[in-house]
């Protein structure tokens, strides 16, 4: 039988019951409480993304409802702006709002017209868009993934939660400022939330979409131009992804002549068999369990920015954990990390603008690689991968003056082969059944590019240089029911712009699952311990959070200069899921904590030479979160709303919850296919 390998609370029960009893039990008395539910009428649940809240001051302008839709049987079918017969604006003069701190609006003017087709930019003034998604969703439902674009430009990718028979909603703020080129042009809005409603799966997703737009003296220069590394498909009403390894995930396009400074970004995230790419094993240890299916090409993923057939630059990807995967009873109402916001990392592609600004076409293609070995604990990082990861790329453009050519040499490029260390040992039993798997695997890669860049402004020179090292280490026991997994992946980007970032992605999981033949019961556990830690100094591509800090660079000694950032957070907790033929519960706890920090330069001393300056930090927003069974128990915030707010009860049944039933491999990434 399964059952040895569940311990814990339900030990207890199982060592009376068998599964099929064990299942009636949970079944009544969670079927109870659903009838609670129904008949209390409770509130939304609020779930929520624990991260850095989008501040003022700034002066807002106006604001446009971008989107109201739901999203019932949308796959394939995305949200396109033309349904949207009235975009309502509201305008105002003399409206000082300090999100978050005080509000004060006079509106002025209330006007809604009919622009079939398109985003138009409003008439008012701004230098800064944050926009503001808010979702309600009543019923049972997957977790689903959902891209904005404007016309084949990605904005914003997101995911959701998995509602609950009572209702949830969330609100997502970001600040897309970084997009205020696009912004200044008509779009067409596409909205790509694939959701698919049944008898089961009752839910939609209602959505409302809103853009404020204000001014702000301190706001950052953005790009003067965007180009997208899409599919291109707005025209044709679709969504714009590549499917990665489908999809030649490639465009060939000429940039302007006269570039100052570019930089590449890629959103990616692995969907089906490369969802939990993390928890994969080598590709030629798929097969150590006839009974349990595990997916290959080693849990290391690497994102590849070529150039004409050159290696540029890469991004090594943060594990996103969707509010269904491992154990769902993670994450409610605390999503996981980044789960509504999908971020991307930048490559910084100046060095290679001689090579670029030649006037002639130049491709730019993502590659999403990971490893493939031949068993003796030798591999290669390349493109064979699962199905599939969901690919754009953008590369940011800032302009010299209108008449000049950017020349120079280069890039000259120093890029050895990536250090790899694989091996994996499989353990059997005394029938020679293998019975258990250990893995290691170790990543290491530098890269370094430097030109000679001749702009208006002369010639300077100009590199990046990217430090990357990756290590996982994992075993399955129980042929292959439980797995833990301990990766650490870091990194360090510099360019000579002066941007620079340094990040650390540890992450260790745990699971089990015990799945009954006979009655296809499903019963998974799991513990997991995860961080996501970001420092980045100079000027980022994607809004850093500090930039409207500035009032802040003055208030101490005088001369404080706000240089960079640094975000940390971290998520743990245990959960427990049980999935019958007819319903799916869970419960768990989980525990946030983030905080954000600014970095200063601040004067130090002064001597002969001048003022001899130092790094100072302050943290700008601390937040502690502790969530158990649905409840959120305990939520220190300082000091957005100042506030400190304890054991609030926001759902009624303290116990099961109910989620949307997967297979193990949905839910885990190994074990019986969907
Ligand atoms: C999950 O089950 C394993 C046994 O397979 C047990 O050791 C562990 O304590 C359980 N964890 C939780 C969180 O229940
Ligand atoms: C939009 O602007 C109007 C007027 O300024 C204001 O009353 C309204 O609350 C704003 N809506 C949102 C969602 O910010
Ligand atoms: C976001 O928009 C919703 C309406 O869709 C509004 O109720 C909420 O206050 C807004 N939140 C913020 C932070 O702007
Ligand atoms: C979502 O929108 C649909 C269609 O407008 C509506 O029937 C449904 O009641 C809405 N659900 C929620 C939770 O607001
Ligand atoms: C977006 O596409 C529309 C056609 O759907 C076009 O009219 C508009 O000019 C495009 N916007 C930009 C900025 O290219
Ligand atoms: C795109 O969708 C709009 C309505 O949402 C429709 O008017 C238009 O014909 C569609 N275009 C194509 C190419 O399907
Ligand atoms: C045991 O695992 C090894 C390595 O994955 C595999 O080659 C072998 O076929 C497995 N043996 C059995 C009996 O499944
Ligand atoms: C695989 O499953 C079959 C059918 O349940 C069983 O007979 C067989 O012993 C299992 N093999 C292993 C290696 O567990
Ligand atoms: C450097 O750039 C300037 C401005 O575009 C141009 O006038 C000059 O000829 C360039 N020098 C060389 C050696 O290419
Ligand atoms: C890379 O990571 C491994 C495992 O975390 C660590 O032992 C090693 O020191 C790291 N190497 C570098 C250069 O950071
Ligand atoms: C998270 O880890 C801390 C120890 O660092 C522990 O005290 C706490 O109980 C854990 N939280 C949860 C929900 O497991
Ligand atoms: C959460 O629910 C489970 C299942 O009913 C229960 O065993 C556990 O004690 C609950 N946790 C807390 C902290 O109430």
């Amino acid at each position: 039988m399964l059952l040895y390998i569940i311990h814990s609370a339900l030990l207890v029960c199982i060592a009376y019951y068998t599964f099929s009893s064990l299942h009636y039990d949970y079944f009544i008395v969670a079927r109870s409480l659903i009838q609670n539910i129904a008949n209390a009428s409770t509130p939304n649940l609020e779930v929520f993304q624990v991260y850095p809240p989008v501040e003022g001051p700034f002066d807002v302008s106006c604001n446009l409802t971008l989107m109201v839709h739901s999203f019932a049987f949308s796959y394939g079918r995305p949200y396109v702006g033309e349904s949207a017969s009235t975009l309502t604006l509201h305008r105002c003069l003399t409206c000082h709002v300090a999100l978050a701190v005080e509000r004060k609006v006079q509106l002025l003017q209330t006007s809604a017209y009919t622009r079939p087709g398109q985003y138009v930019p409003p008439k008012c003034a701004f230098n800064r868009v944050v926009i503001n998604l808010t979702v309600e969703s009543v019923g049972r439902q997957f977790d689903r993934l959902g891209l904005m674009y404007f016309n084949d430009t990605e904005i914003f990718r997101t995911s959701t939660a998995e509602p609950t028979a009572t209702g949830i909603e969330w609100t997502f703020v970001k600040d897309v400022s970084n997009y205020l080129t696009l912004f200044r042009q008509p779009q067409k809005i596409i909205f790509d939330l694939g959701n698919l409603v049944d008898n089961t799966y009752t839910a939609a997703f209602n959505t409302t979409l809103i853009a404020t737009f204000s001014t702000d003296p301190n706001s950052p220069t953005p790009a003067d131009v965007i180009v997208p590394i899409s599919a291109h498909r707005s025209a044709s009403n679709a969504t714009s992804a590549f499917r990665v390894p489908q999809d030649k995930a490639a465009n060939t396009l000429a940039l302007p002549r006269n570039v100052e400074r570019a930089v590449f970004t890629i959103s990616a995230c692995g969907q089906a068999d490369e969802e939990f790419w993390w928890s994969n094993v080598l590709s030629s240890d798929t097969r150590t369990f006839p009974n349990n299916t595990l997916l290959g090409s080693s849990p290391f993923r690497e994102l590849q920015l070529y150039i004409d057939g050159m290696l540029a630059g890469v991004a090594w990807p943060f594990p996103v954990i969707f509010t269904g995967g491992v154990v769902p009873g993670f994450w409610r109402p605390v999503v996981g990390i980044d789960a509504f916001d999908l971020r991307e990392d930048e490559i910084d592609i100046t060095p290679w603008l001689p090579w670029l600004c030649d006037g002639n076409q130049h491709t730019f293609e993502i590659r999403v690689a990971g490893i493939n070995d031949d068993g003796k604990g030798h591999g290669m990082i390349n493109s064979i991968i699962g199905n599939y990861w969901v690919v754009t790329g953008k590369i940011f453009v800032w302009l010299d003056t209108e008449s000049s050519v950017t020349s120079g040499s280069g890039p000259y490029r120093g890029e050895p082969q990536p250090v790899l260390r694989l091996s994996s040992m499989v353990e059997t039993d005394t029938d020679g059944t293998n019975e258990t798997l250990k893995y290691e695997i170790q990543v290491k890669r530098y890269m370094y590019l430097e030109s000679i860049v001749n702009t208006s402004k002369g010639f300077r020179s100009a590199s990046w240089q990217q430090s990357l090292n990756f290590s996982n280490i994992g075993s399955f026991t129980s042929k292959g029911n439980v797995q833990i997994i301990n990766q650490q992946t870091t990194g360090t980007g510099n360019s000579s712009s002066g941007y620079s970032s340094k990040f650390s992605y540890p992450m260790s999981v745990r699971s089990a699952y015990a799945l009954d033949a006979a009655s296809g019961n499903l019963l998974i556990n799991g513990t997991m311990d995860r961080s996501k830690n970001v420092e980045t100094f100079g000027t980022t591509v994607f809004p850093a959070g500090t930039e409207y800090h500035a009032h802040l660079e003055h208030t101490v000694g005088g001369s404080r200069l706000l240089i960079g950032s640094n975000l940390r957070t971290r998520q743990n907790g245990t959960a427990t899921y049980f999935a019958s033929d007819e319903q799916s519960f869970g419960f768990g706890s989980t525990e946030q904590d983030l905080s954000f920090v600014g970095l200063f330069q601040v004067p130090v001393s002064l001597n002969a030479q001048g003022v001899l300056t130092g790094r100072g930090s302050s943290e700008l927003y601390h937040r502690h979160v502790v969530a158990v069974n649905g409840t959120v128990v305990e939520n220190d915030e300082t000091p957005a709303e100042q506030t400190v707010e304890t054991a609030r009860t926001l759902f009624v049944p303290k116990d099961w919850q109910n989620f949307a039933k997967s297979a193990p491999q949905a839910i885990l990434g190994r074990g019986p296919p969907r």
